[in-house]
């Protein structure tokens, strides 16, 4: 098969890790006889120095015209205490989600046996910890307008809102992926609180009648943060807006063990991006010392997602997995010994085998 991938690397360790997920898909074009053409734009911090814009037009174009987009990381130190900078990062990647429509973004959180001790939780707590955040990733208190300052600037004011179209269509994605795994949707919201998640449970929950076998629960996020490290495995499938969506999968990282494994994906209607849950990391930026394995497993997502290559995603998956499983891993994880590339090259290597 032939196909197009726009590499967009972005900043910190995000060039290195993108590096090693580049060279596992090379090694899959190899081994299962596909043609992938590789098509580089930049963003972030290292499209701000280059162009001035964190999200160029050439990006965008360059996004459009491929058939799926790997994403590294965004985020640059200089700007993070600076309160006056009017260009950050981050906007390149919230323009590229919300102007691709990537509104369902989806990450998937799992215990590996390997790495129970890397996780400071109770081992019998997180074996089995299987689920899939779904978050609503182009509206909310994000996007939502007004939002900014009073003029003598002692007021700031952001705003949530939320359509009932948009929160049907993320629905949908959860029920879909709830119907192919154990049949069980929550929702997470702060219903007794907002208006904006009184319209989520009331939709939802309208939406669920259409399927009786799956169980739908609706919790509120506040409980559902405890919840989710003192009893991860009672949870599927969670459907949630954006910020809390933002909250929980950060939070959910610590049952794998490490963020660097994490993968996800933000998919629209047209085009779907694929990329690590962790930040720029830019300490550790240029030093071969980052977690390539979140990038590779997205990598395995956009294969199997965009492409429909589902052996292909699952070679790489399994590689990976026997990484983990002999220990072949960064620092992240139980202090391993080994360097960004030499993890890379380790599981070309399983691929291969
Ligand atoms: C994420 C990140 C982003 C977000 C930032 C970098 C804008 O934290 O993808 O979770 O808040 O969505
Ligand atoms: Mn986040």
């Amino acid at each position: 098969m032939n196909k197009k991938i726009a590499v967009l690397s972005g900043d910190g360790i995000g060039p290195e890790i993108i590096q090693e997920a580049i060279k596992v898909l090379k090694a899959i074009e190899l081994k299962f006889n596909h043609q992938f053409e590789y098509k580089y734009a930049l963003i972030g911090a290292a499209a701000i120095d280059k162009t001035g814009n964190p999200y160029p037009d050439e990006t965008h174009q360059i996004c459009l015209e491929n058939d799926a987009i790997l994403f590294g990381a965004i985020g640059d130190p200089k700007y993070d205490n600076d309160p006056t900078a009017k260009v950050r990062p981050e906007q390149g990647l919230l323009k590229m989600r919300s102007s691709l429509g990537l509104y369902a973004n989806i990450r998937p959180v799992k215990s590996y046996d390997a790495l129970l001790d890397a996780s400071p939780l109770k081992n019998e707590r997180i074996k089995g910890a299987d689920f899939i955040v779904v978050r609503e990733l182009i509206s909310g208190i994000y996007f939502g307008k007004p939002r900014g300052r009073s003029e003598d600037q002692t007021i700031a004011y952001d705003t949530c809102v939320y359509t009932k179209e948009e929160i049907l269509r993320i629905t949908k994605t959860a029920f879909e992926l709830a119907k192919n795994r154990k049949q069980k949707v929550t929702l997470l919201d702060k219903a007794n609180v907002l208006a904006t998640s009184r319209l989520w449970r009331e939709t939802v929950t309208e939406y669920a009648k259409q399927f009786p076998e799956i169980t739908l629960e609706c919790n509120y996020i506040d409980s559902a943060a405890m919840e989710i490290i003192t009893k991860p495995t009672k949870f599927d499938v969670i459907l949630t807006e954006n910020l809390f969506g933002d909250i929980i999968s950060d939070e959910a990282s610590v049952i794998a063990g490490s963020l660097g494994i994490l993968p996800s994906a933000s998919i629209g209607d047209k085009n779907a991006l694929y990329e690590p849950i962790h930040g720029s990391y830019p300490q550790a930026a240029g030093k071969n010392i980052a977690n390539p394995m979140a990038t590779i497993l997205s990598a395995a997502m956009l294969l199997e997602n965009s492409f429909g290559m589902l052996e292909e995603s699952k070679a790489i998956v399994d590689a990976v997995e026997k990484a983990i499983n002999n220990n072949f891993v960064t620092e992240d994880i139980n202090d391993g010994k080994f360097s960004t590339s030499q993890v890379g090259d380790k599981i070309v290597e399983f691929i291969l085998a």
